[in-house]
């Protein structure tokens, strides 16, 4: 996964190493862009699931695989790209106004996303052409 466009880029946190066991931690307001607000974990996840399928009109994300993997794809309303989660160093920043669909989650998967917002089901796009009609105003 490289660093890419502004709606999303990749987040690197610390890692200690250690013969027991690396160790890595995140900080409020150093590691991440945004006061967290939420932390929300997947797991048990079907190796066929798909999930997302959706925007956020005001939430911004950091999404990590905390235990194996899985691919997010990613779709600003012009350009779609699709990035793999498999490192728990490594997370994905997602800004506002972008949709996203993940899948591909290989057996025991957890996928750990820290968010800018409590959870407010008003905050999201869950129909693609009305995504696409956000976009297009916003780019007015
Ligand atoms: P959803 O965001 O659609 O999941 P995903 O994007 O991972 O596929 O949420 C699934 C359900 O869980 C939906 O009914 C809303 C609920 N939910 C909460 O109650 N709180 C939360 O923090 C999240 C993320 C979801």
């Amino acid at each position: 996964m490289t660093a890419v466009q502004g709606f999303v880029r990749q987040i690197d946190l610390p890692q200690i190493h250690d013969p027991r066991g690396d160790l890595t931690f995140v900080e409020g307001g150093k590691h991440i862009p945004f006061e967290i607000r939420r932390v929300y974990y997947l797991y048990n996840v079907p190796v066929d699931a798909e999930r997302g399928g959706h925007a956020h009109r005001e939430l911004e994300q950091v999404v990590f695989a905390l235990s194996g993997s899985f691919r997010i794809k990613i779709d600003d309303g012009r350009e779609k790209s699709e990035y793999w989660l498999r490192d728990p160093r490594k997370g994905l920043y997602i800004n506002r106004l972008v949709w996203r669909e993940m899948d591909s989650f290989s057996q025991g998967a957890v996928c750990m996303v820290l968010a800018s917002h409590r959870y407010d089901e008003g905050d999201y796009y869950r129909n693609y052409d009305d995504f696409l009609a956000a976009i297009r105003v916003a780019a007015e």
